[in-house]
């Protein structure tokens, strides 16, 4: 197996030497620099998936939704399960400021006092994302093209959150191959600043958040497809670049929303991806774990065992990689996850039913991390 084959499974490649380089680059911006300490928990998680993940130095964690935080079964597998916590989406540009100039951060306070309490580190999700721009930011910036207006936003969001935040998704989707030959997403962004928007966000970041970890976010990446392929290659690229360049970058998120509509999983591809991130001397999140079903219509065991299956064998391959450190999923609970408003019916692909009952998801993650 060539590195052609391990990186994409199919259609293209980056040579070797390129990689090789990119281990080699600069990395002044990390060196000696640790993230920010955990606050103390005040809870015990001896049997949950967090005490598993901490076991090999890793935290198990998931999204929340402001409103959900009041719901007895959603804190007691936080309580159970997680060290950290994700805003499913009351961080988000739209959220936080849906009218010009004026930002509330209620629900978002919410999550981050929640956080606080529990002693619960919190992800910061997500700074910028072509999906949650408010109309008014789109405007400004198709207008002015003046990058100020972003880095405006990144200040009033990560100051607020700083002393709580140690991880951010500064970038979110970057990625498209099918809109241009770069394979970068043609976003208000590139239309706007040009190529360069991307390390101008993590410059950005690295103002106010120095010593957190500044991660790019990304989806797509894990099936035997020319496309998926296409996309793992366009990420390495990128990251290769931004190294190339001491952009102040320091791991990736990979969302990881597996999906049985697509066939087997790329384990080659997969494997090969982790480790030449690896070789970049970047770290590694799975940040939004959930499976899409395939097939809603068989009996409740078999779904539940194709869903912790697939689950179990994505696991696998990227466990193997110590900077693999840390799990998320896209929420605990198949009744409030977005696949169900996404497909218009239920679907099994988190770690615990509509009733809180643990699923064999939850024993797949928990099986994987011991
Ligand atoms: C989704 C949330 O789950 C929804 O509730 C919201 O309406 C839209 O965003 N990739 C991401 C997440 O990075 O932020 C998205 O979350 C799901 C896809």
């Amino acid at each position: 197996m060539n590195r052609r084959d391990l990186i994409i499974g199919a259609s293209a490649a980056i040579a070797a030497g390129e990689l090789a380089a990119c281990s080699a680059v600069d990395e002044t911006h990390t060196a000696g620099i640790s993230p920010q300490p955990m606050p103390k928990s005040s809870i015990q998680r001896t049997s949950g998936l967090s005490s598993a993940a901490s076991r090999s130095g890793r935290y198990f964690g998931t999204a929340v939704q402001a409103a959900g935080l009041n719901d007895s079964g959603l804190r007691a597998a936080l309580n159970r399960d997680c060290s950290s916590i994700t805003p499913e989406w009351a961080m988000k540009w739209d959220a936080l400021a849906p009218s010009a100039g004026s930002y509330r951060f209620d629900e978002m306070d919410r999550v981050a006092d929640f956080a606080g309490r529990h002693g619960l580190a919190l992800r910061g999700h997500t700074l910028l994302w072509h999906k949650s721009v408010p109309t008014w930011a789109a405007g400004l910036i198709a207008r002015t093209r003046e990058w100020q207006h972003v880095e405006t936003h990144f200040q009033r969001v990560m100051t607020r959150y700083a002393s709580r935040v140690r991880e951010w998704d500064v970038i979110n989707e970057p990625i498209e191959p099918n809109d241009n030959r770069s394979g970068l997403r043609n976003n208000q962004f590139l239309k706007a600043f040009g190529p360069d928007y991307i390390e101008w966000a993590f410059w950005s970041a690295h103002k106010f958040a120095p010593q957190a970890r500044k991660m790019v976010n990304e989806y797509g990446l894990e099936y035997r497809s020319d496309y998926e392929g296409q996309r793992r290659l366009t990420l390495l690229r990128l990251l290769e670049r931004l190294k190339k360049k001491g952009v102040p970058i320091d791991g990736v998120g990979l969302q990881a929303h597996l999906d049985l509509r697509k066939g087997a999983l790329d384990h080659n591809g997969i494997y090969g991806m982790v480790r030449d991130i690896t070789a970049m001397g970047l770290k590694v999140v799975v940040t939004e774990l959930d499976v899409v079903e395939a097939d809603t219509g068989l009996p409740l065991q078999q779904r539940d065992s194709l869903v912790a299956d697939e689950t179990r064998r994505y696991l696998d391959i990227v466990l193997q990689f110590p900077n693999v450190i840390g799990i998320n999923t896209w929420g605990m609970n198949d009744g409030h996850s977005w696949l169900r408003a996404q497909r218009g019916r239920e679907n099994r692909g988190l770690p615990y039913d509509s009733n809180w009952r643990a699923k064999a998801m939850r024993n797949s993650i928990h099986a994987a991390l011991a």
